[in-house]
């Protein structure tokens, strides 16, 4: 199964192995990492699972839907690295994927 690398808030790194089929947001969640509320439950409305992708693996990712994007701009931390993490499909492509946590609004 791939393999999903998550940075903590304080930088720690935590590797954790990921079903494909399920978004990076519950991979994270699953994992036991509460540092992502994911309060809406992944249906892209909340941005509460806000992280930062590692730019090496922008290509493999799929697209930012408008929905995605209005709410990464309601966001304090967005930068160019910044994805919602329930809009990304975990799939056997991204294994030893890299993101961050961001910062809480
Ligand atoms: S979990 Fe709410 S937008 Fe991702």
């Amino acid at each position: 199964m791939p393999q999903l690398i998550v940075v903590m808030r304080n930088g720690e790194e935590r590797t954790v192995t990921g079903e494909a089929g399920l978004s990076v947001m519950e991979v994270i969640r699953d994992a036991g990492i509460d540092e992502i509320l994911a309060l809406c439950g992944g249906c892209c409305s909340c941005a509460t699972c806000h992280v930062h992708v590692d730019p090496a693996f922008a290509a493999k990712l799929p697209a930012i839907s408008l929905d995605e994007n209005d709410l990464l701009d309601s966001t304090a931390g967005r930068d160019g690295t910044s994805r919602l993490s329930c809009q990304i499909p975990f799939t056997d492509a991204l294994d030893g994927l890299r993101v961050r946590i961001a910062e809480e609004d």
